[in-house]
């Protein structure tokens, strides 16, 4: 039967696996914490049904077309070089010198609309041809490289925009409100795609960026919410680290601060404590409901930046 290779973060494993033997695969081999080989029996039609309905936690994949033992980066190119030309996305074991990955694709040259990915682990290697919006994610391995910023606040840009990026999300001149945003890392996001922020956090001293288009309010979300005009926001934003169910209240309570279909964009913590993966499912099913009482839910993936977190899309009904 057909192979697809499988990649997610290592807390969301068994949730990976479960979703994807909830459509179909079978077969699972474990390769690392965060790949797994499956049998697939349409990887087409599958690819093709999560274009357009994703998964939550399977950040990228690829239909493997060709597999083979690991006799050096040489013997790789000579094998590769049987596939059409396209853009190789190589994934080698960290043991390789940094920057190998790069020079190799480099010595690659093929039609954007077409990836060749590949990863390497232990002695062996896969490989599969497919078009970039078939594999889940544009980026090797679902993981995005964002360029080296020097005002970068925290890594919580990189989330917000690989968030901003997955869900296609285009910005514009418009007002923000921005729950828990200090120091400051999404509201800075917020900013550079031109829109006016309102940036809410108790802490007084906590703001480390300064815009003549952003205003920090130094008070808890809930004190704001109670004050604030209604519908005077386009874009709605809370990350913060609250359990998924007090987010999913506070985000609810917030909605009237958004006009009609405003959208918003939460994370939802699910905790690093249990060893009982499963048992996240069903903090996250009730936060779902609660959001559901004032939101649609077009998306929800784990992504990349996200720790032990979900990141929701939401629109205001
Ligand atoms: C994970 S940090 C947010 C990081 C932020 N998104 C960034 O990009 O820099 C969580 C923030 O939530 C704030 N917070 C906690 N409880 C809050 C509340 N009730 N109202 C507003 N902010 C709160 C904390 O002070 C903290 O700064």
């Amino acid at each position: 039967m057909p192979q697809v290779l499988l990649t997610f973060s290592a807390p969301f494993h068994s949730l990976a696996q479960g979703e994807a033997h909830r459509h179909g695969l079978s077969q699972f081999q474990t390769l690392s914490p965060e790949t797994m080989l499956a049998a697939c029996p349409d990887c087409a039609a599958l690819a093709q049904h999560w274009l357009h309905r994703p998964p939550i936690y399977i950040r990228h994949m690829f239909p493997v077309q060709r597999s083979g033992r690991w006799r050096g980066t040489g013997a790789l190119r000579r094998e590769l070089a049987e596939f059409p030309p396209a853009r190789l996305q190589l994934r080698l074991p960290a043991w390789h010198p940094p920057g190998e990955e790069a020079r190799l694709e480099g010595l690659w040259t093929g039609a954007p609309e077409r990836i060749l990915s590949v990863l390497v682990h232990e002695t062996r290697w896969w490989a599969g041809l497919s078009a970039p919006r078939l594999n889940l994610s544009p980026w090797k391995g679902g993981a995005p490289q964002y360029e080296v910023d020097s005002g970068l606040v925290n890594r919580c840009e990189w989330k917000l925009r690989e968030a901003i990026d997955t869900f296609g999300w285009r910005l514009g001149t418009g007002r923000a409100l921005d729950l828990g945003a200090c120091p400051g890392g999404w509201s800075r996001v917020l900013l550079r795609y031109g829109l006016s922020v309102t940036a809410v956090d108790p802490r007084p001293e906590g703001m480390t960026v300064q815009h003549a288009r952003l205003e920090h309010r130094a008070e808890p979300a809930e004190c704001f919410l109670r004050s604030a005009p209604a519908g005077g926001f386009d874009v709605l934003t809370n990350d913060m680290w609250l359990p998924a169910e007090e987010t999913a209240r506070l985000t609810r309570d917030a909605a009237p601060l958004l006009r009609p279909g405003g959208m918003a964009l939460v994370t939802l913590k699910l905790g690093n404590v249990s060893p009982e993966l499963e048992s996240r499912r069903g903090p996250l099913r009730r936060a779902l409901a609660i959001l559901r009482e004032a939101y649609r839910i077009p998306r929800l993936r784990q992504l990349f930046y996200n720790r032990f977190e979900v990141t929701a899309w939401l629109v205001r009904s």
